[in-house]
């Protein structure tokens, strides 16, 4: 039986944030009672699709009139510092962002920070990090039933890695239990960093501008964070060394030994091998994971975040994606790009220079609206009868 409904506003609720109004609208203890979008026309076809009437452009609004329990933050990343403001001014317990989390690594710090000041809980979102497999994982590789860990790698740690980048990091961070304490990097097209600044801001520099637009459109066709290859090594508290492969090994995500087993997540399940067989293949093992109740509903990753923001608001429990991974995520984003510019230099993290950013590729940064990815009422509606 489940007693209480947490109060859940949705705060941007475009492609992400309508798969999140369908996860809060599912759950038993969870009712969406307000949606902030800023398109009109989307606005009202995500109410009549959420059965939502409490209807507002954004943030400010919708907190005049209603303080939510939990705000799940969902517009485009350079919205987010300041919903996350109103949010915690207004009283709101629990909130999430998704990914990544900012720019600018002050900005991060600063969603970080004012949520910590005022007991507020922040969630990083729709991570793999909070698939309950990699969770049960992480807590095997604790418990010692791997063994010591012993290395790690990251696979395929290129093409944009500021946004599916962080899914990296946050998992390293996970199953390694330790945080990055060093990094030194290789890269190439890392110049490409002032052409993903310029997906906002204008470059003064018209001959550096198009320069660097010449440099993007002959080496990748393409104008945004998708180009920056890193190669390089993080050092982790725990005194084990990562490697990172900027491309495919063929391998895309991140490998984790230990003194018995291989732990690998490549963007799906996590897997387990043990001991080879006679041709000196690896071993899949049949890993066994905990029973989860929420399982039934779906939504993976994303019902992962969700279930454990619920639960740390009501236990106090540990996140298992938290607004500190994402910031976290950033800063090694930003910490091996400096490194490659600078040379392979090793850089200790934190970082000093909290003024270092990473712009996003447009999309993440402004929306599907601005960067010619709009989505019509009419794809709204028909997302609904799909689920139906
Ligand atoms: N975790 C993941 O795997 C994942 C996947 C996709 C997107 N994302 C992230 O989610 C965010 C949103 O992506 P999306 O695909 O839903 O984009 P989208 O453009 O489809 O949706 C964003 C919505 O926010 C609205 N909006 C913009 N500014 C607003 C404001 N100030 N107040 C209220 N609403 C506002 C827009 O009108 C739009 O409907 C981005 O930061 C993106 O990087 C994460």
């Amino acid at each position: 039986m489940v007693n209480k409904k947490y109060k859940v506003a949705i705060i941007g609720c475009g492609r992400l944030g309508q798969l999140y109004a369908e996860a809060y609208s599912i759950y038993p203890d969870t009712e969406i009672v307000a949606i902030a979008e800023y398109n009109s026309e989307r606005r009202k076809a995500v109410g009549e699709r959420f059965g939502v009437k409490a209807l507002y452009k954004d943030a400010e609004d919708l907190l005049n009139d209603i303080i939510p329990d939990i705000a799940a933050i969902v517009t485009p990343t350079k919205f987010y510092k300041e919903a996350v403001i109103k949010c915690v001014e207004a009283g709101v317990k629990a909130i999430s962002t998704d990914k990544p989390i900012a720019a600018k690594l002050s900005d991060a710090d600063e969603i970080v920070s004012i949520c910590e000041s005022k007991g507020v809980i922040l969630g990083g979102g729709a991570l793999f990090r909070a698939l309950g497999k990699n969770q049960d994982i992480a807590r095997y590789i604790n418990e010692g039933v791997y063994g010591e860990v012993r290395g790690a790698a990251l696979h395929c740690w290129g093409v944009e890695i500021s946004g599916g980048g962080s899914q990296h990091i946050s998992l390293l961070r996970l199953f390694t239990n330790s945080e990055i304490e060093e990094v030194m990097s290789w890269g190439t097209h890392v110049d490409l960093v002032d052409l993903v600044d310029a997906g906002t801001m204008a470059i003064k520099d018209i001959a550096k501008r198009d320069h660097l637009y010449q440099m993007a459109n002959s080496a990748l066709n393409q104008k945004e964070d998708q180009g920056i290859i890193i190669s390089g090594y993080l050092k982790m508290s725990s005194g084990i060394q990562t490697n990172i492969f900027g491309t495919p090994t063929p391998f895309r995500g991140v490998d984790v030994w230990t003194d018995t087993s291989l732990i690998r997540w490549d963007w799906n399940d996590p897997q387990i091998y043990q001991g080879f067989d006679k041709n000196g293949k690896r071993i899949l093992k049949d890993e066994k994971f905990s029973e989860n109740n929420w399982d039934n509903f779906g939504f993976g990753y994303l019902g992962g975040a969700i279930r454990s923001l619920i639960d740390s608001l009501e236990t106090g429990a540990k996140l298992w994606i938290s607004g500190h991974d994402l910031r976290q995520a950033l800063e090694v984003a930003i910490a091996t790009i400096l490194s490659a510019k600078l040379g392979n230099v090793p850089v200790k993290l934190p970082l000093k220079d909290r003024s270092l950013s990473l712009y996003p590729r447009p999309y993440r940064w402004l929306g599907g609206d601005e960067t010619g990815r709009y989505q019509t009422a009419e794809e709204v509606t028909k997302q609904n009868s799909k689920n139906n």
